[in-house]
């Protein structure tokens, strides 16, 4: 099939298949992104080699049509990422809340960290989060009377510290990616010479992160659409992902986000989103132009 024989997307089929997206996976296309939407509809269409866009939505919600589901979403998907992504909102994680997390653990004898990358996209914001963290706990180490024995070689994380940074999205293709954790000297803007140093080796052409910070973070397919998402998390990255979805779906989100966090824990969203007026369960915390959002406890 050429393009001109690629038929017409009537605003029915339109509608439809907005809806099923949107049922899939919260994303929802507002007359400012119809047209991208259209777009990677009809590129399925033509892969597929169907001759209408009804019979495209009839593949779709069919048992069979499963795997081209998720080959659509998989398109419909914005990946666009970088490492140490808004430096201001690092330094509020890094500086305030990891210190007066660990710091608060401490106390209860609990030495365990656990953050979820949620839309990890090709893996550089869950790698950041493992530098910072293990820079974090170094750092705090050096500063508190050692109770225990430091082992050697020295290991990333300082014991008895754990980290657990999980890492999902809904697309296969950059999960796989992430996981390959190596990228092309254009892909590491923002990534001074002191982390290159200490957390990449460079493999031919391309910065490899290390086997150490790798063994931090685990990669896993969540979509956030569900409501079985991973639960028990002090700290959730979810930033620009939220954007995608309509009011109704962020309110949702924003409310399974509370469950998925331990008390007092804290969620931190994209530069242009925010909870305001989604939910009056968290309080924002913030340190120059960085922001964040606290749980609020009932009955704290
Ligand atoms: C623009 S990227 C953001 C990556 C990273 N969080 C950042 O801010 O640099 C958005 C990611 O969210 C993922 N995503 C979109 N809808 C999702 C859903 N329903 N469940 C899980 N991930 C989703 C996309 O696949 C994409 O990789």
């Amino acid at each position: 099939m050429n393009t001109s024989e690629i038929p017409a997307l009537t605003e029915a089929e339109l509608k439809l298949l907005q809806a099923l997206v949107y049922q899939e996976c919260g994303m929802h296309f507002d007359d400012r992104r119809t047209s991208f939407l259209q777009d990677r509809l009809q590129r399925r269409l033509k892969e597929c080699q169907l001759d209408s866009f009804y019979s495209y939505y009839r593949l779709l919600i069919s048992q069979p049509g499963k795997q081209e589901l998720t080959r659509l979403v998989e398109n419909l998907t914005v990946n666009e990422t970088s490492f140490f992504r808004n430096k201001a909102q690092l330094d509020l994680f890094q500086h305030d809340v990891i210190d007066d997390m660990v710091r608060r653990k401490q106390e209860r004898e609990d030495y365990s960290l656990r953050i979820w990358s949620a839309g990890c996209s090709t893996g550089q914001e869950p790698y950041t989060l493992a530098m910072l963290v293990a820079d974090a706990l170094s750092y705090h180490h050096l500063r508190t009377p050692q109770a225990f024995e430091s082992p050697f070689p020295k290991p990333l994380v300082p014991p008895p510290w754990r980290v657990e940074i999980l890492a999902s999205d809904i697309n296969y293709s950059v999960l796989s990616a992430a996981q390959e954790g190596s990228y092309l000297e254009h892909r590491m803007a923002g990534v001074d010479y002191g982390y290159r140093l200490r957390y990449f080796d460079k493999v031919g052409d391309r910065y490899a992160v290390k086997p150490s910070v790798k063994e931090l973070v685990h990669f896993d397919f969540h979509n956030l659409k569900t409501e079985y998402l991973p639960q028990r998390n002090d700290i959730i990255f979810c930033r620009n992902v939220m954007m995608y979805f309509d009011e109704a779906e962020q309110k949702r989100l924003v409310e399974k986000f509370y469950r998925c966090l331990n008390p007092h824990g804290f969620l931190f969203v994209g530069h242009a989103e925010s909870l305001l007026g989604l939910t009056n369960k968290f309080r924002m915390v913030h340190r120059n132009s960085g922001t964040a959002y606290q749980r609020v406890e009932v009955n704290a």
